[in-house]
């Protein structure tokens, strides 16, 4: 049910707004640019996007190393997501650099050590199951080459209310996780990085969900470390 809710509502949502001009799509991640410097000293980069979506991140950030040589591996379980993602990377040229691949991340296997910067953001909520999400985390860290770094927002304490009647209303998101529970993993997965981020950002809006208008609210756990070791 959540599952085919969030194809749902990306598939829409994709068909209805188009990269860099609309809605969330708008603008990149707000730490693309702090990853982009962070990686820009280096030359043959390998990064790792999970679910990429149509390449909000992952285009700016071939865009911006493609001078260095840049290997950007996209993976989206929707395949409509990544033939837009290719779109866009001819649109804007880096089609030599971004490499998408349908695939749900709970079946995603990353090769240790094999990536200098790995991100997923506003994603790792819709893997099917916790176990899920902690198979993901350990694959993330043990994918990361010493010396990369992680990007990763991960959506918690999810509220919505409709605004008329107050009544609560059920979001479907695969695995609701609070706060607390994201930040203790992390701290538990990242032991031995370098943290420059761990920070909780919340969110709420008025908007319409379902035919209805809802308050929507949610904490964002918002993440940026460094592999020393
Ligand atoms: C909120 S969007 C974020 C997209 C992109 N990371 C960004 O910041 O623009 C969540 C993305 O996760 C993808 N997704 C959801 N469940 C997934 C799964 N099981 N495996 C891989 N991708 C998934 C969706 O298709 C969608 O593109």
């Amino acid at each position: 049910m959540a599952r085919e809710e969030t194809i749902r509502y990306h598939e829409s949502y994709y068909s209805s707004h188009k990269l860099f001009e609309e809605g969330w799509l708008q603008k990149p991640d707000e730490e693309v640019n702090r990853l982009v410097s962070f990686l820009s000293g280096r030359s043959n980069l390998k990064v790792l996007d999970i679910g990429c979506g149509v390449g909000r991140n992952a285009i700016p950030i071939a865009r911006e190393l493609k001078l260095n040589g840049v290997h950007v591996d996209c993976y989206d379980v929707l395949e409509s997501a990544i033939e837009l993602l290719h779109g866009y990377a001819e649109q804007f040229d880096v089609q030599g650099s971004i490499f998408g691949r349908c695939i749900d991340m709970d079946a995603i296997e990353i090769e240790p050590d094999s990536y200098d910067a790995i991100l997923s953001v506003s994603v790792l909520e819709h893997s099917s199951s916790l176990q899920g999400v902690n198979r993901l985390l350990e694959q993330i860290v043990r994918g990361t080459k010493v010396g990369g770094a992680n990007r990763l927002t991960i959506s918690t304490d999810r509220h919505v209310t409709a605004c008329d009647t107050g009544e609560v209303i059920d979001t479907r998101v695969e695995t609701p996780m609070s706060k607390e529970q994201v930040t203790e993993m992390l701290q538990r997965y990242y032991e031995g990085w370098l943290v420059d981020r761990l920070s909780l950002v919340p969110y709420k809006e008025d908007l319409e969900y379902g035919g209805r208008l809802v308050t929507w609210s949610c904490v964002d756990v918002s993440f940026f470390a460094r592999r020393v070791v």
